[in-house]
């Protein structure tokens, strides 16, 4: 069945919060992350950081002592006791818990009459996506999705490409990416381990390579999936970084996948081949093309895979007979305002009414709809049908 609400129309008319006064900013879970998101909320002149929660005692105090924000209250056990202190009158929350956590964190902060702010990926299943998007629609609240790449100009121009009518009708994507050695463990396991992460380079970088492509095209529904995932490397203690480190223990923690690949139908009888790897033989997965029927576009993939353009790209395509290749130069990074600024921003213009939700749920929802059908798929050994149904 059709995925049918619209979370931009519900938000496009009055202001969400009151914008008398600052916004009342929450952080649940602060770890690595969280010290992008505070980076950002401090730039922001009508923002007050008020409370913070993280499952491990006094680490959200040390957090925001490091960042030198005072005044907040973090005498939390854990996001909900914060969420249950009414004389917060938090208005928005980020979400910055490992992903494991992401579906209780996004829905109990919505239904205690809170804006969410939801690190990628949006959960690990397509059922809690589900919730999610349920959680959002009951409870009439912002939810954005943290997919900063978005925000970038070159992620942009792929789909103003792509809506420009100048490849014709896309048919067939690659896309995936990856890193030679890149399992992320410089600050502990919580992205190796099952009980934390739930998913490996398929949904920490998987989501990104599936963002850029599916935005692109207008995120059409995922219908099949066949795919594969694989732990080679995270389960091998000889693993280079894990002795570089001195951590051969890792190996033993690792629950998670370091190398996955798909393939995808979408509605409109697009095909996606994917891939995606933390660690691999090899320097790349390859480039993302884009092939349609009056031209094809190459988006080079960067090295150390995290959702950017690697290069200038290229429309292949044939003009009076000729078979040419138009370039289409990087823009330069912004230099005024980070993604990551860009992302808070955005969300808070969300927050207040007078802007889009900037990554919507119910795109989302069929990002980790393809995440979790690979690792389905890959479970089963077969092919599977991806079922959505009503929210
Ligand atoms: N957008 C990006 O560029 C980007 C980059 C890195 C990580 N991430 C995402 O951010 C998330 C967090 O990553 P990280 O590296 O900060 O992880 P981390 O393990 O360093 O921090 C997560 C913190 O959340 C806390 N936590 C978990 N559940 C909680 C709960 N219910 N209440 C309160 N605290 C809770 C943990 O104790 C931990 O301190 C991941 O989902 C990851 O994919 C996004």
């Amino acid at each position: 069945m059709a995925f049918t609400y619209d979370p931009n129309a519900a938000n496009s008319s009055a202001a969400k919060v009151d914008t008398s006064r600052k916004l009342r900013i929450g952080i649940i879970g602060t770890g690595w992350i969280a010290d992008a998101h505070i980076a950002s909320y401090k730039k922001m002149p009508d923002v007050e950081i008020v409370a913070g929660a993280d499952l491990i005692p006094g680490k959200a105090a040390a957090f925001f002592k490091k960042h030198g924000v005072e005044g907040v209250k973090t005498d939390y056990a854990s996001h909900k006791e914060m969420l249950a202190d009414k004389s917060l009158q938090l208005d928005a929350v980020s979400v910055c818990t490992y992903n494991r956590t992401h579906a209780v964190c996004a829905i109990d902060s919505m239904k205690a009459g809170v804006h969410v702010l939801l690190e990628k990926p949006m959960c690990v299943t397509t059922e809690e996506a589900i919730e999610i998007c349920r959680a959002e629609k009951e409870t009439g609240k912002v939810l954005s999705i943290g997919f900063q790449p978005r925000l970038d100009e070159n992620m942009k121009m792929i789909k103003k490409i792509v809506d420009s009518g100048e490849l014709g009708q896309i048919y067939y994507i690659q896309t995936g990416g990856g890193r030679r050695r890149g399992i992320p463990t410089p600050f502990g396991t919580t992205f190796i381990e099952d009980k934390t992460a739930g998913l490996g380079a398929l949904g920490d970088i998987g989501c990104y390579s599936l963002d850029m492509v599916l935005n692109a095209i207008g995120y059409p529904k995922p219908l099949t999936v066949s795919g594969w995932k694989s732990d080679f490397f995270g389960k091998d203690p000889s693993y280079s970084n894990y002795v570089k480190t001195g951590h051969p223990e890792y190996a033993s923690l690792f629950g998670v996948d370091d190398f996955a690949a798909a393939f995808v139908r979408l509605e409109g009888g697009i095909i996606l081949d994917f891939r995606i790897a933390w660690a691999m033989n090899m320097d790349t997965c390859g480039d993302t093309l884009i092939l349609g029927t009056k031209g094809g576009l190459r988006i080079p993939s960067t090295e150390c895979w995290n959702g950017s353009v690697g290069g200038a790209m290229k429309i292949y395509h044939e003009v009076c007979g000729s078979q040419v290749c138009t370039e289409i130069p990087i823009i330069p990074e912004d230099r005024n305002m980070s993604l990551f600024d860009k992302k808070i921003r955005s969300f808070l213009d969300a927050c207040k009414g007078i802007a889009p939700i900037p990554v919507p749920s119910s795109q989302i929802l069929y990002n980790q709809a393809i995440i979790d059908g690979i690792a389905k798929s890959s479970a089963i050994g077969k092919e599977i049908a991806i079922e959505i149904p009503e929210i």
